[in-house]
């Protein structure tokens, strides 16, 4: 195939609407011109991170919806735009595979194109790791606080599968989901730099397993091996065993 006459038609010429409405003039031309990348690898490793900020700046701003949302108690709303939020996370995950498909060399000549960048200066990542910390404020004033509840009482004392129960299970499944992001990306980083590696900054990646052992909400952790903990209390951490006189 001619691959200067596909070049020249790729990136298209912005003339119709659908250019126009979506921008593809300048989104194609994101990426780096095709005779300056350093290797053939080079244009999908641009292209997965910017879908990957597309898809943050996404996440970022339903959860600013959401967060409305949760200070009316709109439940409803609340658990739809949970869904588009855990839906774009997965993507976000499943998406870290592609990479997989660059060899170690060629992921090697690309990072000295990056320069001092990296992954922790995300503005898309920066941006959802400072709002949890809201949105559990707002879930607590007005689910709980003002109605007299708390975390024990809608798990396990007073549990009815009310709302505030509903809505703690989708901070909690948010919570997971960005935890799994944070897994697979080790994943990568393990299949693409080794496991013990030293990042471009010198420290070693395994320090970000810190991060997957981060819980934005504690509280919704914890109140499950209370929970177990009691009823181990309640029924003996040693039980009969089921099949006793078999
Ligand atoms: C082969 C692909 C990749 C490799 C080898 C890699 C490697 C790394 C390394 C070594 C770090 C630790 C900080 C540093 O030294 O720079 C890091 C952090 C990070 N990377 Fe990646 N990365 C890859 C792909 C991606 C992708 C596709 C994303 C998409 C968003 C991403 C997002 C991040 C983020 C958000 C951090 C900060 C994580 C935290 O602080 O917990 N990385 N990455």
């Amino acid at each position: 195939m001619d691959r200067e006459y596909f070049y020249s038609i790729m990136n298209g010429t912005g003339k119709y609407d659908y250019e126009a409405y979506l921008n593809t003039y300048d989104l194609l031309r994101c990426q780096k011109e095709f005779a300056d990348f350093c290797n053939a690898d080079e244009l999908q490793f641009q292209i997965v991170h910017q879908i990957e900020e597309l898809w943050m700046k996404l996440i970022g701003y339903t959860l600013l919806d959401i967060d409305d949302y949760l200070r009316e108690t709109n439940t409803n709303r609340v658990i739809t735009l949970f869904r588009r939020v855990d839906v774009a996370l997965k993507l976000m995950t499943d998406q870290l595979v592609l990479l997989e498909t660059m060899s170690p060399k060629e992921y090697q000549e690309i990072r000295l194109q990056l320069g001092n960048g990296s992954g922790q200066e995300s503005p898309g990542f920066q941006t959802i790791l400072k709002m949890p910390q809201h949105l559990w404020k707002s879930f607590v004033t007005r689910y709980l606080d003002s109605k007299g509840l708390t975390i024990e009482k809608i798990y396990d004392v007073e549990y009815s599968h009310g709302d505030a129960y509903v809505v703690a299970e989708a901070l909690i499944e948010f919570d997971e989901l960005f935890q799994n992001f944070r897994y697979h990306h080790i994943q990568l980083i393990y299949r693409s730099i080794g496991m013990d590696a030293k990042s471009l900054k010198g420290r070693s990646v395994e320090l970000l397993r810190k991060g997957v052992d981060t819980r934005f909400f504690p509280d919704l952790w914890d109140i499950r091996h209370k929970m177990t903990d009691k009823w181990g209390t309640e029924y003996g951490v040693v039980r009969d065993s089921v099949s006793k006189g078999h």
